[in-house]
């Protein structure tokens, strides 16, 4: 059964590591994920952007799809199944459908205006025990066409939307969405560290999880955060595991085309990538 986030997080806060946030594009990315937390005894938060939901066919299939994997797969872990930048709609749409976790991500708005929508989608949510992430300060790079700035949040601010009752808070610190450029600053954990003042004791959410180093992400833990999004380096895994694949003529063996032997090493490059994050963040045996 999936269940909301807020307890995972809760004991992920205070045991100092963080749960990841995978996001999910099919059937294949799924049953990687999930199989991984459970091979690993790590709790998992399934990410779904909306792009990624229309993709699939809608907030429907995905919470059917999952559903049913946590059932036939014999998922015993803590499993969240999550909004990844939800707009207003989009984060409705998802509670309707049976999300158990959601984002709102008003960093666009002016602050009153995310101020005004997060409060509306966290009486909703917590009327039906879902746990919800807002954010403060635009995550830089582009995720299924949503362009952010890589703007630092206003510690200030984050206070504002953390006292509206959120279950974790993501706020911009130099972190961008997918490979990170060569003259990139790194983590602002100046801002971090006050951000972390201000709102003691709410889990902190580090989007664009890929390219930033084991000693940053460690940081950044020790600072208060406790879940960490990663995208971009299960599809590059993904990827490379499949160009292998195709180009030592592997399709054209026997029944190598099949989609099930076509995928399969993908499917492992995935399953790799994710317990490496999960050992890198702390969550092994944390289930
Ligand atoms: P990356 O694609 O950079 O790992 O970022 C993922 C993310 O933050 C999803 O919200």
């Amino acid at each position: 059964m999936l269940v909301s986030a807020k307890e995972m997080l809760q004991k992920a806060h205070e045991g100092k590591y963080a749960v990841g946030q995978f996001n999910i594009n099919n059937l294949e990315w799924t049953k990687a994920i999930l199989l991984t937390a459970e091979e690993n005894k790590s709790p998992v938060i399934l990410g779904v952007s909306e792009g990624a939901a229309k993709y699939m066919g809608g907030w429907d299939t995905v919470v059917g799809m999952v559903n049913g994997l946590l059932k036939g797969l014999k998922i015993t872990v803590p499993v969240a199944l999550h909004i990844d930048h939800g707009s207003f709609e989009g984060a409705k749409a998802a509670m309707a459908a049976g999300f158990s976790s959601i984002m709102f991500d008003g960093s666009h708005y002016p602050i009153d205006e995310n101020i005004q929508k997060t409060t509306e989608i966290i009486s909703e949510a917590t009327a039906k025990g879902i746990s919800v992430e807002a954010e403060v300060g635009a995550i830089g790079g582009e995720e299924d066409g949503v362009v952010g700035g890589g703007e630092v949040a206003d510690p200030n601010e984050c206070k504002m939307i953390a006292d509206l009752g959120v279950t974790m808070l993501a706020a911009g610190i130099g972190n961008i969405h997918g490979k990170y450029p060569a003259n990139w600053k790194g983590l602002n954990f100046e801002v971090l560290a006050e951000i972390e003042k201000k709102v003691p004791g709410v889990p902190l959410v580090l989007h664009g999880g890929t390219g930033i180093p084991a000693d940053m992400i460690q940081k950044a833990i020790s600072l208060g955060v406790s879940k960490i999004n990663v995208n971009t380096e299960c599809q590059l895994s993904f990827a490379a595991a499949t160009r292998k694949y195709i180009e030592a003529g592997k399709d054209l063996e026997g029944k190598g085309f099949d989609p099930r032997k076509l995928l399969a090493p993908g499917f492992e490059a995935i399953k790799a990538t994710v317990k490496e994050k999960m050992e890198l963040f702390g969550s092994v045996n944390k289930a």
